[in-house]
């Protein structure tokens, strides 16, 4: 295992935001991941940025600790009854990768979840979602190495509080565990999700007459290719903010002033509202201020058209903020980890 000083994070971060990390390393197995935490105490470091595919952070600062970048690789099935299949996978596997092998294999459940990017070990931390479908839904286990106590510690579905675009990692354990492997309990019949409209829309354009995990999988990667930004093309971290939850009442004190306010009902007394509609009625979409800008089809992306920093972006999400709230008294929150 080779350690790197003072190295530029750029490559590392699908925002491309060019800041340093005092020491970089990668680590494909918990032997490696011990010894570079014997490497952390030795030389007094006192945080630690575990990165997987960096898909969902924006870093506004250098990075004066240890950067480890999971590469625990591997893919197999370690349990299968009647219905289900269990599939382990390393956190260091690519997220998209999993899927495919999913696909290949005819096991359902995470086809909606195609072509997020990113890796494994990620997907619990933010409970990642698209398309009707959350990894809570097909999680059932994973593996933790606790920073402190220096052991493998197991978390089952229920111990990982997830909810939309959260989890315990990322509030009462942020920076306490590093995921090493996550399972997931597919399904050997599937039962297909195809909620969310657009979906539907792209099969008929597709011309799909039977459904398969497979059509589903490339319905939603050509909805997706088609609204969002490729990191490889523009740098950017998806949506920068959640979808706001509101109470019912305001709602509908809000459809009387914006008769085309976009929201969903979640249960009898919330609705959730559509962020890239306010903020593009705010009029951002598609605004640019030097290398910082709204994307021009998805007013939820911020995106770096180049050489914007941390700061800049930063700074556009508070202005965005101020403005939504200012014209529909509706507080926005960051989705991206901010660093
Ligand atoms: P990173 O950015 O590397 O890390 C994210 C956070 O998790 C950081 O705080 C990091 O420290 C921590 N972390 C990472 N790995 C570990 C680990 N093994 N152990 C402990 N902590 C860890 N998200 C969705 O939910 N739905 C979408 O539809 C979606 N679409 C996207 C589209 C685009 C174009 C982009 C760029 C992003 C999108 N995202 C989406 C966000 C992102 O892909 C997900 O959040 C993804 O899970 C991040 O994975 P990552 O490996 O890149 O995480
Ligand atoms: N809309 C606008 N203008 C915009 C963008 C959206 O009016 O510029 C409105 C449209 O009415 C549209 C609705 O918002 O119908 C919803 O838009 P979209 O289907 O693109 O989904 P989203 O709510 O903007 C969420 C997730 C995405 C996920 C998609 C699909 C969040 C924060 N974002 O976006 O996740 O891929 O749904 O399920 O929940 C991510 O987390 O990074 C991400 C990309």
């Amino acid at each position: 295992m080779q350690i790197q000083e003072n190295i530029s994070l750029k490559p590392y971060n699908t925002f491309g935001i060019n800041a340093a990390g005092r020491f970089f390393t990668t680590f494909t197995s918990l032997d490696e991941l011990e010894e570079l935490f014997t490497f952390y105490t030795a030389n007094k470091l006192t945080n630690t940025l575990i990165l997987g595919g960096g898909s969902n952070i924006l870093l506004t600062q250098d990075f004066n600790g240890l950067v480890a970048k999971n590469e625990m690789n591997a893919i197999e099935v370690v349990k299968e009854d009647t219905d289900n299949v269990y599939v382990k996978a390393g956190a260091g596997e690519n997220w998209h990768r999993f899927v495919l092998y999913c696909i290949e294999e005819n096991f359902a459940g995470v086809e909606n979840l195609s072509l997020i990017p990113g890796s494994v070990g990620a997907s619990p931390m933010q409970n990642i979602g698209a398309y009707g479908v959350e990894i809570k839904d097909v999680f059932y286990e994973l593996e933790a190495y606790d920073i402190q106590e220096k052991k493998l510690i197991t978390f089952s579905n229920k111990d990982c509080e997830f909810a939309y675009r959260e989890s315990v990692f990322k509030r009462k354990y942020k920076d306490k565990f590093i995921i090493t492997s996550v399972t997931y309990r597919l399904n050997k019949t599937a039962e297909y999700n195809t909620s969310y409209g657009a979906i539907t829309q792209e099969l008929e354009k597709m011309g799909v007459q039977e459904l398969s995990v497979a059509a589903i999988s490339q319905a939603v990667i050509n909805i997706r290719q088609s609204k969002l930004p490729d990191p490889a093309v523009i740098g950017n971290a998806g949506s920068f903010f959640k979808n706001p939850t509101i109470a019912k009442e305001q709602f509908e004190t809000l459809q009387q002033q914006f008769s085309k306010i976009v929201g969903y009902r979640i249960n009898d007394k919330e609705v959730k509202l559509a962020a890239g509609w306010l903020i593009e009625q705010c009029g951002w979409k598609g605004y640019r201020k030097g290398d910082a800008g709204c994307h021009a089809a998805q007013a939820l992306v911020l995106v770096n058209y180049g050489n914007a920093n941390g700061i800049d972006i930063y700074n556009l999400s508070t202005e965005i903020m101020n403005s939504v709230e200012k014209k529909f008294k509706v507080f926005l929150e960051r989705e991206v980890n901010v660093i």
